[in-house]
């Protein structure tokens, strides 16, 4: 009888490839970034100005990694997805996450995750503005520039610092995010909009945020929640349920156990996009 092993596969070597492409994209958007100020005198509006910046990121970042890996799928936020042969690899990109912040000239991240099946194999998750590098492998830890991250182990609720979106103009999008500030605030720290969800859960994964709630885009935060679960937090839906129900729903709570626990208690009656 002929005996098929699946050999697991190493992604060390995957993952600077990830790094080398996530830097340069960074390089590139830099660019566009750094005349946000233009804006004010109308050279380009910020959906042009963004959506340029955007679309570039993507195609170095599609094109650096498909000619390396030529039969792995890709699925980024800006082009229609290309299908390739391997029926387990593929790519999935958010070549700018925090794009009102891009306009704003505020802090945005680049996200590059490896998935395997469902799982994420591989992240990387760079900001271009601190020059901060987040990587993640399973069951090798989550680092920051190389160094090795652990969220936050603060347990007293008035220490709390949680990270959210907020919506301004598409609010009928996103019902209750006003309401769940005022479900959340008391007696917690401080609430944070870092205005990235892939810088969001970044933060959680080394303890600038003790937690972060928000219904957005799984591209936004794979590579993110493999980084905090690699560095000891917790990720869940809003009603404790896992990765079958939140990668297709983005209602998403990435924490330390004790913002866990807190936000667990105080989101589950709220209004949200998603039904329950
Ligand atoms: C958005 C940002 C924002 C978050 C939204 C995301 P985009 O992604 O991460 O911080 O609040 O939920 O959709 O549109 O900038 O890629």
């Amino acid at each position: 009888m002929e005996i098929h092993l699946i050999m697991p596969l190493s992604y060390d070597a995957v993952l600077d490839e990830m790094v080398a492409t996530a830097r340069e994209a960074g390089a590139l958007t830099l660019e566009h970034f750094k005349r946000f100020r233009d804006l004010e005198i109308g050279i380009k509006g910020p959906a042009d100005f963004v959506s340029d910046a955007d679309r570039e990121s993507e195609l170095l970042i599609r094109d650096r990694l498909m000619g390396r890996w030529p039969d792995w799928s890709f699925y980024g936020e800006e082009f229609p997805p290309t299908e390739r042969g391997d029926a387990e690899h593929r790519w999935l990109v958010d070549p700018i996450d925090g794009t009102t912040n891009f306009i704003n000239g505020q802090h945005y991240t680049i996200s590059i995750a490896l998935r395997r099946g469902n799982q994420t194999v591989a992240g990387a998750l760079y900001n271009p503005v601190s020059d901060e590098m987040f990587t993640a492998i399973p069951g090798q830890g989550a680092f920051m520039n190389g160094e090795r991250l652990r969220v936050s182990q603060q347990a007293d609720v008035a220490l709390f610092a949680i990270g959210t979106g907020l919506p301004t103009p598409n609010l009928q999008l996103y019902p209750g995010a006003y309401q769940r500030l005022d479900a959340i605030r008391a007696p917690i720290g401080a609430i944070r909009i870092v205005g990235s969800a892939a810088n969001s859960a970044a933060y959680v994964a080394m303890g600038r945020l003790t937690g972060y709630f928000e219904e957005t885009g799984f591209s936004d935060t794979a590579v993110g929640i493999l980084c905090v679960q690699e560095a000891g937090g917790v990720v869940t839906d809003w009603w404790g349920r896992g990765p079958e129900i939140y990668e297709q729903t983005g209602t998403l709570i990435i924490a330390n156990a004790a913002t866990h626990a807190y936000l667990l208690e105080h989101l589950k009656d709220v209004p949200r996009k998603n039904p329950k």
